[in-house]
């Protein structure tokens, strides 16, 4: 598999495999730095990255910058992706046909960007990366292993926002992500 950027950009672009993107404005694929050694996976766009065609950059994604913020990092220096590049009407959670249908996608992400260390935010990454069974409330805050790459979970910005009492479990899983990235001497590099 050795997809370039701009034939992956072409593919999601043109993909007509599940029902999503007959409701959505665009396509939205990813930002940030496409080699950078932390990715993060959200769920799918909302309604301001359906209109902007960028991840990330309504209420939940001011969160998110903050989030990030908190342990220094510029959003820039790091890949950030969702599991469905179309916007699920109403924002729903993908279906399990949608997310099988969107994988190879963000699996060819994967590949491209090369991240060390992947941080899952919320359960719909979670059961797309970790598996079915696998509940962002059990698993949350702990490392796994998959093909050398180090993956952990948190609570999704969004339900952060419905549920702030959740927040410090949050700080202590990027508290983990810096930590672990000092441990592997990615960190360093990643700072303004
Ligand atoms: N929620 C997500 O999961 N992804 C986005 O890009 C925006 C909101």
């Amino acid at each position: 598999m050795h997809t370039s950027w701009a034939q992956l950009a072409r593919e999601v672009s043109d993909c007509t495999a599940c029902p999503l993107c007959e409701g959505c404005t665009q396509k939205v694929m990813g930002q940030g730095d496409p080699k950078a050694p932390l990715m993060l996976i959200g769920e799918g766009p909302g309604e301001q990255e359906d209109l902007q065609g960028l991840v990330f950059v309504g209420r939940a994604g001011d969160l998110l910058t903050k989030m990030l913020a908190a342990i220094h990092l510029p959003r820039d220096r790091v890949y950030i992706c969702n599991t469905v590049k179309c916007r699920p009407p109403k924002n729903r959670t993908p279906k399990p046909a949608e997310l099988e249908a969107c994988q190879p996608f963000l699996l060819q992400q994967i590949a491209l960007v090369q991240p060390k260390v992947i941080f899952l935010l919320g359960s719909t990454a979670v059961r797309v990366m970790l598996g079915p069974n696998y509940r962002i409330t059990q698993c949350r805050g702990q490392w796994f292993e998959r093909g050398g790459m180090k993956i952990i979970a948190t609570f999704h910005p969004a339900a952060l926002l419905r549920d702030p009492r959740r927040k410090h479990e949050t700080w202590a899983d990027l508290q983990m992500v810096r930590d672990e990235l000092k441990a592997q001497s990615l960190y360093a590099g990643l700072l303004p």
